[in-house]
């Protein structure tokens, strides 16, 4: 990192449904909080970035950037980033491009997605945007059936059985009983899983994150510092279509992005010690933790065996399987989580890896917890 930038400032809506908000007021919500637990005022924020991805699609809304600007008193020059569901993380990883730079000093970056709204199957159209349209979307597929077709090659591979897949829901919603902000908050157990209703092959209603409204906001800066300093940001992209990559088992973009953000870091993956990582399916839990190297090929599945044994937690929020995934939302809502259990704990390193599509842009971002290096960014919640 060219300079030292600092989370100083996280707020976010409970995710789920929100019948009476739109994107406006979402945004407003997170915003309001971030800003109230920052060591600033609004108008130290010389700049805002926007993740969102399906504006246009599900409210007839674009122009985004400029609508969250709206939202504080001085009206700063604001962008929006789009990346499907990793649009949250891109948009952090272009906010700290800024601070590095010296072009701002406070950057108020929000990310936002309002889904319920519409009905799944709009939903399930809209979202095929972050799929190859000649490729993926002609053959019928949606994202249940993208990674439909990657379980069901990984347990040929690696031979899964669907009762060990069932362990992954089972424990996401065992975690997000105790996050407040998470949509569903009740057990879930491994039967229930592989019992509940086919969406694709072998995917069942409880392997899929839901569909989601909800809002994250982070204030980064170089100028006011704060217990949370980003240690590495890092983005890595691969093939939109899985028809077009040598493997659909193991995805490239998250060990590139992994590879160079220890490298950037200077942090040891033995020395991490909260993941937030992208469990859009119960199978790509698994394949993010080989990915990012905490588990051989064919072996991710262990963690969720008995995620006690191990010194590193993983989705301790809940994840996107009972957090919920508004999907532009997500990247910065995982931040914000990594960083409550940092403080929590009072360990050093954490870790959240976003992807969109079917991991075609990766994101993963290392975070420094010092706890005598300045305030709390979650003091007021
Ligand atoms: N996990 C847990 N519960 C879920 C759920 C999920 N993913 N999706 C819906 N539910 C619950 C609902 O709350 C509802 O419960 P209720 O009857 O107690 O109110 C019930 O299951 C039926 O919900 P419904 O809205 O009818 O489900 P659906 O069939 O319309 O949608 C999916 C289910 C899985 C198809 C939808 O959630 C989906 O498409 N998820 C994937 C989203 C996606 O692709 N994101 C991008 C990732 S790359």
């Amino acid at each position: 990192m060219q300079r030292d930038t600092f989370l100083i400032g996280a707020g976010q809506t409970p995710f789920g449904e929100h019948w009476n908000k739109g994107i406006r007021e979402l945004m407003d919500d997170a915003v309001d909080k971030a800003i109230e637990a920052a060591p600033c005022s609004a108008l130290d924020i010389d700049c805002v970035i926007v993740a969102n991805m399906l504006g246009e699609s599900l409210s007839n809304q674009a122009h985004i950037g400029a609508i969250a600007a709206a939202l504080l008193p001085h009206h700063p020059p604001a962008l929006r980033v789009e990346s499907a569901c990793a649009s949250g993380a891109v948009a952090l990883h272009t906010a700290i491009g800024l601070l590095e730079s010296g072009r701002a000093e406070t950057v108020l970056v929000v990310g936002v997605e309002k889904m319920t709204d519409a009905s799944t199957d709009h939903v399930a159209a809209a979202l095929m945007g972050a799929a190859d349209a000649e490729r993926d979307l002609s053959a019928g597929l949606t994202f249940p059936g993208i990674f439909g077709l990657v379980a069901t090659r990984y347990m040929y591979e690696h031979g899964l059985s669907r009762e060990d897949l069932s362990l992954v829901s089972s424990i996401h919603h065992q975690f997000a009983k105790e996050n407040p902000y998470a949509q569903f908050r009740s057990a879930v157990s491994s039967h229930d899983v592989s019992k509940s209703t086919l969406v694709a092959d072998p995917l069942r209603l409880l392997d899929c994150s839901p569909i989601s409204d909800g809002a994250a906001a982070v204030i980064l800066s170089t100028k006011h510092k704060s217990s949370m300093r980003i240690a590495a940001t890092q983005l890595a992209t691969d093939s939109v279509s899985l028809a077009d990559r040598p493997t659909i088992t193991s995805f490239a973009a998250t060990r590139e992005a992994m590879h160079s953000a220890l490298a950037e870091s200077d942090v040891r993956r033995e020395q991490i010690d909260h993941l937030e990582l992208h469990d859009c399916f119960s199978i790509a839990a698994v394949i993010n933790l080989e990915d990012l190297g905490f588990f051989e090929p064919g072996k991710g599945v262990d963690y969720y065996r008995n995620p006690e044994a191990y010194e590193f937690t993983v989705n301790r929020s809940g994840g996107l399987k009972g957090c919920g995934h508004p999907v532009a939302a997500t990247g910065i809502k995982q931040m914000i989580d990594v960083c409550k259990q940092l403080e929590r704990s009072g360990k050093h390193y954490g870790l959240t890896q976003n992807f969109g599509g079917a991991c075609a842009t990766c994101a993963v971002h290392i975070v420094e917890h010092r706890a005598a290096a300045g305030a709390s960014p979650f003091s007021t919640q």
